[in-house]
């Protein structure tokens, strides 16, 4: 049984051991929720100025609530961090991932706030080019871009096209031939590192399908390839370890693999490369479990790490670039979901849990399902002095593995009609987002000074039917 200074009561084996007891249920827990939310003077929470009771009335339940400065705010501190931790070396450009959540607002958002952005198909191209975003500032990843995909990148002056794969060299440089331009590319080039929350692997085999091997030596073979072709420009490497990665250990080695790679291009083939993109994957906190660095004091030690190999190398200081998706997007962004019923399930003597149900789930976040992801909830709609009880929080679809928070306390009388918010819901959830069951997929709003904007609309049963061709 946990122990609790209020005494055996409070214990209960259901939850998971780095649950921590609350102190108080209904207090946010410091570091999860978007900079503008807070519980309001009648107790129900507050995104932006709007509480949720009223957001809810207004575009109906559930939705995704972005908290538009927190968005923002987000954005800027990693264009500012990175452009001041690398102006002694030779600066560093800042992109948003579009594959965490992308509208053509948040494009705009982006295109103000001086990022640029990272697509990896012509739908993430698209909605990106409709938001205002400039197309120099594009960056088009993808390790299957199609004939079409690449054609309009370079119509349309996309900045950089990433190549995936020896085979896209050609492909890339005829199409750029035919339409009488120069593609801008990087190469994607494994390092051998894999890394995820606090671990990383670095081994010598890549069995994965992103990117051109180092290791086997195609990587320095797709550089001369590259320079062979009039029609295609080496502007440099581009590698990517993982996601929500907690420390910098791994961009390290990484960084260390590229940057003799770089070397040896530049032995073999008296060229320089001058870019060099470290992708994304900076982690954020879902739960008391995580301790996420500041935009800050990630980027002071990357660029600490440049600055040191480059050195060794004694090679010129490349430009960086970065492309955080889930550190923007995932925490300015919480689901407020309303509850249908609720359940209470005996496990053992000691051990209770309270099934809360609601008007969503795995097919507005899947990560839990997918990929075994722990996110936390509250009472939104107001405060309780009922006991803390273990929750777990599920959705309406037709399986058991609908689950959307696994352990979590909520107050004991959650029930039928209240509202509760998933915080960090920003990344990967809308944009893996399904139909299942045939459950439209949720409208997106953002809230900024009391004003509550539909960013994207909710779908609807005429949506899902409008493709059935009977
Ligand atoms: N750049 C490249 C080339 C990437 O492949 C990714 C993510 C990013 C940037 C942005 O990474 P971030 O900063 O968001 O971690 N669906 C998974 C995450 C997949 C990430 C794919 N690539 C999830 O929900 O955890």
């Amino acid at each position: 049984m946990r122990a609790h200074e209020a005494g055996a009561l409070h214990g209960n084996d259901a939850a998971p051991t780095w649950l921590p007891y609350p102190a108080d249920v209904n207090a946010l827990i410091p570091g999860l929720f978007s900079q503008q939310t807070r519980r309001g003077d009648d107790g129900a929470l507050e995104i932006g100025g709007v509480s949720a009771h009223a957001i809810l009335q207004q575009v109906g339940s559930p939705a995704f609530v972005i908290d538009e400065e927190d968005f923002r705010a987000r954005a800027r501190a990693f264009k500012d961090a990175f452009e001041t931790a690398f102006a002694p070396l030779n600066g560093a450009h800042v992109s948003y991932a579009a594959k965490a959540f992308i509208a053509t607002r948040i494009a705009r958002w982006m295109a103000e706030d001086g990022l640029g952005l990272d697509v990896c198909t012509g739908g993430e191209m698209a909605v990106g080019l409709r938001g205002g975003m400039p197309a120099d500032r594009m960056t088009l990843h993808g390790n299957n871009k199609s004939d079409a995909e690449i054609e309009r990148a370079l119509t349309e002056g996309v900045g950089r096209i990433v190549i995936d794969s020896l085979e896209e060299i050609d492909r890339v440089a005829d199409i750029a031939e035919r339409l009488g331009t120069t593609a801008h590319v990087l190469l994607r080039v494994t390092s051998g590192v894999e890394a995820h929350t606090h671990e990383f692997i670095a081994t010598a085999h890549e069995d994965q399908k992103f990117g051109i091997s180092i290791t086997t030596g195609d990587a320095l073979t797709a550089a001369e390839d590259v320079l062979k072709r009039p029609s295609l420009h080496l502007d440099g490497l581009h590698s990517h370890i993982g996601s929500q990665i907690f420390d910098t250990h791994g961009f390290e080695v990484a960084a260390r693999r590229v940057l003799a790679l770089v070397k040896r291009i530049q032995e073999t083939t008296g060229r320089t490369c001058e870019h060099l993109v470290l992708g994304g994957g900076f982690g954020v906190m879902y739960n008391t479990q995580h301790t996420p660095s500041t935009p800050t004091a990630l980027a002071d030690s990357l660029a600490e790490i440049i600055r040191i190999e480059c050195t060794d190398l004694d090679l010129p200081f490349p430009v960086l670039g970065f492309e955080p998706g889930r550190a923007i997007a995932g925490p300015s962004t919480q689901t407020l979901y309303t509850v249908g019923t609720t359940k209470m399930v005996e496990l053992g003597p000691a051990q209770r849990r309270l099934y809360v149900s609601v008007d969503g789930g795995m097919s507005d976040n899947i990560r839990t399902a997918l990929y075994d992801a722990d996110y936390s909830c509250l009472l939104a709609s107001r405060t309780s002095d009922a006991e803390p009880a273990v929750v777990r929080v599920v959705g309406k679809h037709c399986e058991s593995g609908d689950i959307v928070v696994k352990d979590e306390y909520l107050p004991a009388d959650v029930h039928r009609g209240d509202i509760i918010t998933v915080p960090v819901t920003g990344a990967y959830c809308y944009s893996l987002a399904s139909n299942y069951n045939h459950v439209p997929r949720p409208v997106v709003v953002s809230v900024a000074d009391g004003e509550v904007s539909p960013m994207i609309r909710r779908e609807t049963e005429d949506d899902l039917l409008a493709r059935d061709l009977g």
